[in-house]
């Protein structure tokens, strides 16, 4: 897990508290920061006291006060209250306030230091297998991977995306048998490139035919012989078959505004050569074993089905390679050739046991160091509006680029209702950028551990933690600033030098929600859960339009309304910063 780089309003009071624990006599304690619940309780709270009173058999309170008696925060706070049996509630001053969010308003990277010594941070997504067209089932990865590579770029740290698709198996026997036999009956290859044109339908083709012809079976079997042994003829149609395929998702990262390229693609097949390596490794450190012919590593740490300790195969009886020998090879290349310090495999969890015994075995046979982080990021399912798996009404799987499609459509009409004087083009813009982020966001806004489902109307929609509002939010903010522009002096604009003053509750509290931006970002990368960048961004607006009812803006005058100029537009471009990490693009008008 990465260490905050940053200095949140949290990791600051996290540090004070945790020496006055220390001072009190527990080094170790942590300071349990977080936002109180209530007003009155303060800004923040530290809940550390009880449970290392509890450690120490000590009074919780009595424990909490000599902690205050060690604890000097006064440059921060401008009140401290023991409330209970021993929490800390902290009011953080004005003044202090003050001059962080005048720092913060000045700062691209709104607050955020940089760390002293970037991260090569390597996040695994997307990786559809090839054979078939991507669906549904591969957007959840592709989102989720895109946001959080954005959220570890804008911290300043070294991402490297992997996109490690499946391009090696025995079904791509199957599909070179069935190209070949096309382009046999068809020598120009015309009418085969038309058929490949629609990839699940030319795998539903081939693996009709796999499961009813004998012939075209063994064929097929060949074929996976051919490609693995580097038979030229078998490879050449392998590789066309792979470039269609390829130029699909491509077609679908780029209208979903997907941040991958075909630089970042690194196959199963890229890791072929290693995989007779990887097994002497394994066998050099002492791990493995023979059971029923195949070659692996038992584990005591996991069971199977018997309750005996797991088997993992790495060569099978016949010498063939699996899943998992491809990811150690793989943990290997991110190791020595990408120096990664911590690689993101963001998959549904389904794979999560897979994940656990190959980090585990890499771990053991020295092929990631102890220090690297290997860390699955699971999801759960896209359910339809019925509570099942997602389909078509016919219930067939349904193809991304027909879900994009209709998120725009949808989208489109929404535009339309909301702004129907719009030009076409105009509104065909807004409806890109609006149906892409709905769809984004209301899988991202989701704790990504549970299923979540997929409904249309909730997602498209202004109302409620969406895209939709969100960007509507920062349409809105930065009208405001429009209008200032044209009816304002020039000379009553303000500038990177006009003061931000903290003077009503309501500023106060906008600028207290605009500082926690940093502590959320923290949190978000080092949990890899966007949705907390989604809750805060939903509560940032929120908190805006309070301030916005309670402290008028362009009715106000001077320089109280130059420094709620400036809150507006830090606000604004903190929408849209927060917005861009989660691959969701802003418009100045909606
Ligand atoms: N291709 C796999 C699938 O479709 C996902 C690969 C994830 N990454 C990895 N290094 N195993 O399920």
């Amino acid at each position: 897990m990465p260490t905050p780089t940053t200095s949140s309003i949290k990791a600051c009071l996290e540090t004070r508290i945790a020496a006055a624990l220390a001072a009190a006599g527990a080094p170790d304690a942590p300071a349990l920061v977080q936002l109180s619940g209530k007003p009155q309780f303060g800004d923040y709270q530290a809940n550390g006291c009880m449970a290392a009173a509890k450690k120490m058999r000590t009074n919780p309170r009595q424990f909490a006060e000599t902690v205050l008696q060690h604890l000097d925060i006064s440059d921060l706070a401008e009140k401290i209250e023991l409330a209970g049996p021993g929490f800390i509630n902290i009011f953080l001053k004005a003044d202090w306030l003050t001059e962080k969010i005048n720092t913060q308003a000045n700062d691209d990277k709104l607050g955020l230091a940089m760390p002293a010594k970037p991260e090569t941070v390597i996040v695994d997504y997307s990786s559809p297998n090839l054979a078939k067209e991507m669906h549904v089932g591969h957007l959840r990865s592709t989102i989720i991977g895109d946001a959080l590579a954005r959220i570890e770029e804008f911290r300043g740290n070294t991402v490297i995306r992997q996109n490690h698709v499946g391009d090696w198996g025995t079904q791509f026997g199957m599909l070179i048998a069935f190209l070949k036999q096309r382009l046999l009956e068809d020598p120009d290859g015309h009418d085969a490139e038309a058929e490949l044109g629609d990839l699940e339908n030319f795998y539903r083709q081939a693996k009709k035919k796999f499961d009813a012809d004998e012939a075209f079976a063994n064929a097929a079997r060949e074929e996976v012989v051919g490609f693995q042994s580097g038979d030229p003829a078998s490879c050449e149609i392998l590789q066309r078959f792979l470039t269609v395929s390829m130029t699909h998702c491509q077609a679908v990262y780029e209208k979903l505004g997907v941040a991958l390229t075909r630089d970042n693609v690194r196959g199963e097949s890229a890791y072929n050569g290693d995989l007779p390596n990887v097994v002497t490794d394994l066998q050099a450190a002492n791990l493995l074993d023979e059971s029923n012919g195949a070659t692996g590593v038992f584990l005591d740490e996991f069971k199977n089905k018997n309750d005996e300790k797991a088997f993992i195969i790495v060569r099978k009886s016949d010498g063939g390679y699996l899943y998992a020998t491809t990811d150690l090879a793989a943990i290997r290349y991110r190791t020595k050739t990408l120096q990664a310090s911590r690689v993101l495999y963001v998959t549904d969890s389904r794979q999560a046991q897979h994940f656990a015994q190959v980090f585990l075995i890499a771990k053991k046979a020295g092929f990631a160091p102890e220090a690297m982080s290997l860390e699955h990021v699971p999801f759960g399912m896209m359910l339809g509006t019925d509570g099942k798996p997602f389909k078509t009404r016919t219930g067939g799987t349904v193809k991304l680029m027909d879900l994009i499609d209709e998120a725009v459509s949808r989208a489109d009409a929404l535009v339309a209702a909301k702004n129907p004087d719009l030009s076409d083009d105009a509104r065909n813009e807004i409806a890109r950028v609006v149906g892409i982020g709905a769809l984004k966001y209301a899988d991202l806004s989701q704790n990504r551990a549970s299923d979540y489902v997929f409904a249309w109307d909730k997602m498209i929609s202004l109302e409620g933690n969406t895209a939709p509002y969100m960007q509507y939010a920062y349409a809105r903010v930065r009208s405001i600033f429009r209008k200032a522009a044209a009816t304002l002096d020039a000379s009553d604009m303000p500038t990177g030098t006009t003061p931000i003053v903290l003077e009503q509750p309501a500023e106060r509290a906008l600028a207290v929600k605009l500082l926690q931006f940093v502590e959320t970002l923290d949190s978000a990368a080092q949990t890899s859960l966007p949705n907390q960048l989604c809750s805060y961004l939903y509560e940032l607006g929120g908190t805006f339009m309070s301030f916005y009812e309670s402290c008028p803006v362009l009715k106000s005058e001077g320089p109280t309304r130059a420094s709620r100029l400036r809150l507006c537009d830090l606000t604004a471009r903190m929408i849209q910063a927060g917005l861009a990490m989660l691959g969701i693009k802003t418009i100045e008008q909606m």
